[in-house]
């Protein structure tokens, strides 16, 4: 099989990552093959220069990575879901970060008037956490402050809409975890600010409370 230099590369990579792998710690995959017992669910941007675990000093193993345009956590998207839940009930992890950057694309396009396509039903998402937020946003003066002032709301939100499912609240009320984190990644310095943190012990609007579970 012909394959072009690009792709070709990423596979030498992954034969000297291995071997580097193995040469310092002989113990490594036989140890990771065996079970996966990580501590985090990640959800973060698409983007590729925000890779959860190098970002987190992090190693295989540690985090459990779900990632979508714009770190978005919509009810009607089985991927997100299934990931959720499997992390919450399966993984038993005790903290969930929702993980933003600024300058991200995602948000940028939603805040537009372009067209595009498919991608609008994904971003009309974002529009909405825009609306909900207007005077917020639209009080900052700079484009570049409304943009990264809807990223910062716009984590707050998606964290909001994990605490607004089913599977959060009934891990929140059987095992008083995981908690939730809401942060935004800056792609100028490397560095996170932390924006939100919900627990067990916060509460929505009773009208997303579930007292049957
Ligand atoms: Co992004």
């Amino acid at each position: 099989m012909k394959k072009n230099s690009s792709i070709k590369k990423l596979l030498e990579n992954n034969k000297h990552w291995a071997e580097a792998v193995v040469k310092d710690d002989p113990e490594f995959f036989s140890r990771l093959s065996n079970v996966q017992k990580p501590e985090f669910l990640w959800i973060g941007c698409s983007d590729s220069r925000v890779p959860a675990d190098r970002i987190t000093g992090t190693q295989p193993g540690e985090i459990f990575v779900h990632r979508n345009i714009a770190n978005m956590v919509i009810h009607t998207d089985m991927n997100l879901l299934a990931v959720l839940e499997y992390a919450v009930d399966h993984l038993d992890v005790s903290h969930i970060i929702v993980c933003g950057h600024y300058g991200c694309g995602g948000v940028k396009a939603a805040m537009s008037r372009h067209n595009f396509d498919l991608i609008n039903k994904w971003i009309r998402n974002i529009k909405d956490v825009y609306r909900m937020h207007r005077d917020t946003i639209d009080y900052q003066t700079k484009p570049d402050e409304r943009l990264n002032k809807l990223i910062e709301l716009n984590v707050e939100e998606q964290v909001m809409n994990l605490a607004k499912t089913s599977i959060v609240q009934k891990a929140w009320k059987n095992k008083k975890k995981p908690e939730i984190h809401g942060w935004v990644y800056s792609l100028e310095d490397g560095l996170i600010k932390e924006i939100c943190t919900m627990t067990h012990k916060d509460h929505l609007d009773p009208l997303y409370e579930f007292d049957d579970l």
